[in-house]
């Protein structure tokens, strides 16, 4: 496949609606899920970032600082177009999101899936998420990353992301 990816970091939260009705799996991003995305972009150190192919909307992460404990970052949408899954891409843009939040100090990362999201599941165990006993949720698997051990180097090399995926970084 002919892949030209361009990462971005949403800028204005009137960009958020390029998401809007996008669609993987059953997931979409619905009325709801954009009207919060929406709230969120608004909290200090969100960071919103958009994959393009040849110009393309192909996936989005979000991690935002909306958690109960204090100063961990939730990881709450990834989203890959589904022609172009499994390919590095959800890996590329949550390493993103991982190293976003070590810089801003936190002291973890947290996430949350359905019980069928096998994808989601083996993305979140390749960088070391813990399944975590959430007193909160029980709906579905919370998953923690705690950062205080994490090793920058460590983790770039045994995740060891496709060139061609890093891209390249624009800014809207
Ligand atoms: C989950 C999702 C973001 C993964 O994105 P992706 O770009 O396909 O993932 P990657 O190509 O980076 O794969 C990384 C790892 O995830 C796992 N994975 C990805 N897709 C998988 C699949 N269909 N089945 C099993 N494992 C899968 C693999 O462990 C893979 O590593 P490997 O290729 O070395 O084995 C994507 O499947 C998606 O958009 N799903 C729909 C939306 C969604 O459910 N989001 C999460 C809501 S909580």
């Amino acid at each position: 496949m002919d892949m030209n990816i361009r990462y971005s970091t949403i800028k204005k939260a009137e960009a958020i609606e390029i998401l809007r009705d996008k669609t993987s799996f059953n997931y979409t991003f619905d009325q709801t899920t954009i009207e919060l995305l929406k709230k969120r972009f608004a909290l200090k150190d969100s960071l919103y970032i958009l994959a393009k192919n040849n110009g393309e909307f192909t996936a989005f992460c979000s991690v935002d600082r909306d958690w109960w404990e204090n100063n961990y970052f939730f990881i709450r949408e990834i989203l890959v177009d589904p022609n172009f899954q499994k390919l590095g891409l959800g890996q590329e843009l949550m390493k993103r999101c991982i190293d976003h939040a070590k810089k801003k100090g936190a002291k973890g990362v947290v996430t949350e899936t359905a019980f069928e999201n096998v994808p989601m599941q083996k993305l979140c165990a390749k960088f070391g998420f813990q399944q975590w006993n959430n007193p909160q949720w029980k709906e579905g698997i919370t998953y923690k990353l705690t950062l205080g051990g994490f090793r920058r180097s460590a983790v770039e090399s045994e995740i060891g992301v496709d060139s061609r995926l890093r891209g390249n970084d624009i800014k809207r």
